[in-house]
């Protein structure tokens, strides 16, 4: 029987690309998407495919997201957390911004905490349940004026640990991947650093399916890649 991995934030993106993989490997997959109109027309037509609607600002989707996929396919064994966003609202925001903290800390973090909540008895009978989150380099260090999106990513951090000590008598394994710039409409506007020189989606996809194969003695924490050196 294939395992089933759920991914947020799959329509485009690193999500699309782990999705691409994960479908190549023989997993049955179900994802959660925000324009299920817009996802179906760019979808992947396959029977191994779920798709739901999920916006990670409605817990309630969340909820039925997972309700959905235990019917369909009788329970979860992967969790992979891709779906966030970059604001760049700096330490003295000005007035307004604070609306883009209160964004930013709803998708980034408590996203991924009512999705991990909804999913984590399932994920617990799998006895291997596996759960990777895309946090960032911005989740380990503070770099450049984007300090709503790395507090946002630090907290992900501390609810990783969390997720990590709460479901290892469980079976549960947690992977945080901490990239700095991947090539993907997030890093649009980024004239730094080539789109060649970032790393690219299809590697991040190739690390999570191998993750994924892993036993549970073998599951690293946390995962830091980075494109160019940081000294
Ligand atoms: N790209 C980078 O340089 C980089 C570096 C480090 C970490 N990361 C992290 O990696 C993850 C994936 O990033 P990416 O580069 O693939 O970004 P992306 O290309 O901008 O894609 C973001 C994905 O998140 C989804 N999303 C946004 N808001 C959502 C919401 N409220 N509910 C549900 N889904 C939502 C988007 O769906 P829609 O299409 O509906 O908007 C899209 O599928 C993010 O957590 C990001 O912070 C990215």
């Amino acid at each position: 029987m294939p395992k089933t991995i759920l991914i947020s934030g799959s329509n485009r993106g690193i999500g699309q690309s782990i999705a691409k993989q994960l479908l190549a490997d023989g997993y049955q997959l179900s994802l959660g998407v925000r324009d299920l109109y817009q996802s179906k027309e760019s979808s992947f037509d396959c029977s191994q495919v779920l798709y739901h609607r999920y916006d990670a600002l409605d817990p309630t989707s969340a909820l039925a997201w997972v309700n959905a996929t235990v019917k369909q396919w009788g329970g979860i064994d992967g969790l992979i957390h891709c779906a966030g966003i970059l604001r760049s609202t700096p330490l003295l925001f000005a007035d307004g911004e604070e609306l883009d903290l209160n964004t930013l800390w709803n998708v980034n973090l408590m996203g991924p905490w009512w999705l991990t909540r909804a999913a984590w008895k399932p994920l617990c009978s799998s006895g291997q349940g596996r759960i990777q989150v895309f946090v960032s380099m911005s989740g380990k260090r503070v770099k450049g004026r984007m300090t709503g999106y790395s507090v946002s990513k630090f907290a992900l951090m501390a609810l990783c640990q969390s997720m990590r000590n709460e479901g290892w008598e469980r079976g549960i394994r947690v992977t945080a991947l901490c990239p700095s710039w991947v090539n993907t409409d997030m890093a649009n506007g980024q004239s730094h650093i080539s789109r060649d020189a970032m790393t690219q989606p299809d590697d991040l996809a190739m690390l999570s399916s191998n993750l994924l194969t892993l036993p549970n003695t073998a599951v690293p924490f946390e995962l830091a890649l980075n494109c160019s050196l940081e000294i």
